[in-house]
């Protein structure tokens, strides 16, 4: 052979490569309105940026009569590229060779880049579009999942690791996705169970599709699986490029600052009156976030789950932060089960990587309740406490109105080492509400009086004294657990102000294997 056939053989090899299971495979996948493997990767990196490995990979099975049916790359496309120039690796399944199995060969390309991005310190981004274990290979299959399972865990708080559901992914194979700090899932022909609609209807004679079981909105509504979902690939891997921006490379970096091009000192008066004088009435507090962070950039995670809490990331000044606030406009903000898992997962990954913590506290404490007791809420909450408690990143508290309670505490307040603690004139901070308070200090004085009108009238001053008493900031800040007072229109600049304050911020926690969070 010369020199020239063996170039050829070389670029006939990698033509046939790129072909995966063939054209009529991927015809198919694009039929289902689904991208191909490869199609993902140049859409997610930067142009041009993507080096291949393993292309040359093929499966090594022999039970039936596999060797007669190999496929270069063998179902899983690896390597390496930058998104807006930093370095990411990824790997991409590929659902035109096996339904996107995973062979032991198949594992072990994972496994190869997941060490490389932990040598490199540099995020790992998995496109999952799979059949689960291949199923000629059997254990061989098991292990490797499992190798990609431990590499998961010893990745977790060193690297951002974000997994792209755009396909089947069921079984066990749930479990990598479910490791990783971000789920993606399309609308449309993605779905995620333990097990599917067949092994449901044997064991609990249900009838339930796979959307119904384990589509997009099902995990991102309900279970809260899923962080994020796009209507159309391009538009979840466009969402993960933008994802990134907010994110360090690893755990020992912090997010490089980008150009801020909307004013530090801007006011705004609109929140001078965003609060109801009503302290029942709700607000959005998305458009409290919208007016303080740069150019009104607020990239939600968790969108669709818990919505009394709201979570993500924007900026100030060009630094990227984790917001999280109470959402007053749905359940009145009360912290849940949900809300509380959500928020600590959230805390915790801002804390693992080095993003500062904006809260906004709006809180009528905790709700009451069997189903939250049953559930829980005691644990639950727990973890939120706890995530907040243990997180040593720059942390900046806003009480906007009520602050109630255990609730109070969570929410970053000063006792768990809150670095900067302010609140808007219409915070509240105390036990619990003004009507609650009063029916439990004043019932038997209460029932003492007969006449009903003077009986209300009695209440009515007591929650009037008792309002005029506690239901303010001052009595917080007379102690010093709140640092001060601010106008609302100028919290966009004190908080900039504060972040620039810990730029040099350091604290630790005791040395020790781990932790033991109430999970
Ligand atoms: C080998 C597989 C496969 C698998 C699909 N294929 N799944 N080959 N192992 N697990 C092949 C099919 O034979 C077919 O090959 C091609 O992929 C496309 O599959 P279709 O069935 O034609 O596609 P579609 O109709 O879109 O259905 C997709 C599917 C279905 C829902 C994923 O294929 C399916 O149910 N597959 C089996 C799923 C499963 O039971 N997996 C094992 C789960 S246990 P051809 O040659 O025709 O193109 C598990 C344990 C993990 O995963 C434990 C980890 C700890």
């Amino acid at each position: 052979m010369t020199f020239e056939d063996k170039i050829q053989l070389l670029l006939d090899s990698r033509a046939k490569a790129r072909l995966g299971g063939g054209q009529s495979r991927i015809d198919a996948q694009h039929a289902k309105g689904k991208l191909t493997a490869r199609e993902r990767i140049e859409l997610l990196l930067d142009e041009g940026s993507f080096e291949e490995f393993d292309m040359f990979v093929r499966h090594r099975c022999t039970d039936f009569e596999m060797q007669k049916q190999t496929f270069l790359s063998d179902g899983v496309i690896t390597g390496y590229g930058t998104i807006d120039g930093r370095l990411v690796y990824v790997f991409s399944q590929d659902f035109t060779v096996f339904g996107g199995s995973l062979s032991e060969t198949f594992a072990k390309k994972i496994c190869k880049v997941m060490d490389m991005a932990m040598k490199a310190g540099a995020p790992l981004i998995g496109i999952n579009d799979s059949g689960g274990a291949r199923i000629q290979e059997g254990v061989q299959s098991l292990a490797g999942y499992a190798e990609i399972f431990q590499r998961n865990i010893m990745a977790s708080g060193v690297i951002p690791q974000i997994s792209a559901i755009f396909g089947p992914c069921a079984g066990g194979a749930v479990y990598s996705p479910a490791l990783t700090d971000f789920i993606m899932m399309s609308k449309e022909n993605s779905y995620m169970f333990v097990t599917g609609p067949k092994v449901v209807k044997t064991v609990t004679n249900e009838d339930v599709t796979d959307d119904k079981l384990g589509g997009a909105m099902v995990h991102a509504s309900k279970s809260g699986v899923t962080h994020f979902v796009c209507e159309t690939e391009q538009e979840g891997l466009a969402m993960i490029r933008k994802l990134l921006s907010y994110l360090p490379q690893n755990n020992l970096e912090e997010v490089a600052p980008m150009v801020c091009t909307d004013p530090i000192d801007r006011l705004d008066d609109d929140l001078n009156t965003i609060i109801p004088d009503n302290p029942n009435k709700p607000y959005d507090v998305k458009e409290v976030i919208n007016a303080l962070v740069d150019n009104g950039e607020f990239l939600e995670v968790h969108r669709y789950f818990a919505q009394n809490l709201v979570v993500g990331f924007a900026r100030f000044n060009g630094i990227s932060v984790g917001i999280v606030a109470n959402q007053p406009a749905v359940f009145a903000g009360v912290l849940d089960i949900n809300a509380s898992r959500k928020g600590a997962r959230f805390v915790r990954f801002c804390d693992a990587f080095n993003i500062p913590l904006i809260t906004l506290v709006d809180v009528p404490g905790f709700l009451p309740g069997t189903t939250q007791e049953y559930g829980g809420i005691i644990i639950h909450g727990a973890k939120f406490l706890f995530a907040y408690g243990e997180a040593t990143v720059p942390k900046i508290t806003i009480t906007l109105r009520k602050s109630y309670g255990g609730a109070h505490c969570v929410m970053s307040s000063k006792q768990l080492r809150g670095d900067i603690n302010y609140a808007w004139p219409s915070a509240e901070i105390a036990v619990m509400g003004a009507s609650g308070a009063i029916e439990v200090l004043y019932a038997r004085q209460a029932k003492e009086i007969s006449d009903p009108e003077e009986r209300a009238k009695f209440i009515a001053d007591k929650v009037k004294e008792y309002e005029n008493k506690f239901a303010n900031p001052y009595n917080a800040a007379q102690y010093g657990y709140i640092d001060d007072v601010i106008e609302p229109r100028n919290t966009r600049f004190r908080i900039i102000r504060a972040l620039q304050s810990l730029a040099t911020k350091k604290d630790m926690n005791p040395l020790k294997k781990h932790d033991n969070i109430p999970l």
